[in-house]
């Protein structure tokens, strides 16, 4: 079994109910970008392709794009995993930005780990302007662990788990691994701050970026919607934007008691004051929803 084929398992969004007949129309509806998750593609007829034939059945005439990270399925598959994300961002940028269909600007949908990406989509490239960002079950202060394994393929979790806790943050790790992008280690802080090249970038843990406050604040709602019963992301806090506190494995908190929040390094506490931050949480694990949910709590954002 490949890593590919062991993370698709993982990580596809499922949708639990089939669906109803359509309502609504498409008039004045901004463009919907969505950015998959890992193992996943743009194109998986059994998960974002499912929910783009979804949202369309509900808001008729939108526009939706579901991004591929290279040149075909494969590649954006591969890439999930192995290409450096910070490429991968900029790859996007020009996608979003070479899109007449999108000048007039649009909403996001980011699943796991593509919501996180789209937050940076969102921090550095302001035009054509994201509007409101739903965040569905991603990882805003990265994690420290790694998600479950099916039991055949153990040998191959047990090597990615092997890099993240040694060298998660050489260079070389850091360029080539998605997953060490986003690992937090709480107990190597320093390591942390100076090695991450994506996730210590975007949350301005080593200098405040000016830049990135302006553009995320921008934003008119950002939508976090966490799983109760996440069996797949260490801690589920990060959905949430928490995480460990800094110097030990064990104790929490949330995003109103981190540092960032405090100092308001990235303007998530004037977002939060102006009624932007909206925290949902649903029963479920990783990426587990009803339609019924769906309509009810997210497709609302995308009207
Ligand atoms: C919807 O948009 C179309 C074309 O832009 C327009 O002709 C039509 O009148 C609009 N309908 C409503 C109900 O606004
Ligand atoms: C801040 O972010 C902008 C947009 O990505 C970038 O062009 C600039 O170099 C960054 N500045 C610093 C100090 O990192």
């Amino acid at each position: 079994m490949t890593p590919v084929v062991l993370w698709f398992l993982l990580v596809v969004p499922v949708v639990l109910v089939a669906s109803r007949p359509a309502q609504g129309s498409a008039n004045g509806t901004l463009p919907l970008v969505m950015w998959h998750g890992m193992g996943d593609s743009c194109c998986n007829p059994l998960s974002l392709g499912a929910i783009k034939k979804m949202i369309q059945q509900e808001i008729p005439g939108i526009y939706v794009l579901s991004l591929m990270i290279g040149n075909n399925v494969v590649e954006d598959t591969k890439n999930g995993f192995f290409m450096d994300v910070n490429d991968q961002v900029s790859m996007v940028c020009s996608q979003l930005s070479g899109n007449p269909q999108l000048k007039g600007g649009y909403n996001a949908m980011g699943f796991s780990q593509g919501a996180q990406f789209l937050r940076a989509v969102a921090q550095r490239c302001p035009s054509p302007p994201m509007k409101t960002l739903i965040s569905v079950g991603g990882q805003h202060q990265g994690v420290y662990g790694l998600p479950r394994c099916p039991g055949e393929a153990s040998h191959i979790c047990d090597m990615i788990r092997k890099a993240l806790n040694t060298e998660a943050y050489s260079d070389l790790v850091q360029k080539h691994l998605v997953q060490a992008q986003y690992w937090h280690d709480p107990l190597n802080d320093d390591l942390y701050k100076k090695h991450s090249l994506f996730l210590a970038d975007i949350n301005q843990e080593r200098v405040v970026n000016e830049t990135y406050k302006k553009n995320l604040q921008m934003l008119e709602k950002f939508v976090m919607v966490k799983f109760l019963q996440d069996s797949v992301v260490d801690p589920v806090d990060s959905e949430w934007f928490g995480f460990l506190k800094t110097g030990q494995a064990k104790e929490m908190e949330t995003l109103q008691e981190s540092v960032l929040y405090k100092e308001d390094r990235l303007g998530l506490a004037a977002m939060d004051k102006a009624g932007k931050l909206v925290f949902l949480a649903t029963q479920g694990d990783h990426l587990q929803f009803t339609k019924e949910w769906f309509d009810a709590n997210l497709l609302p954002y995308l009207r």
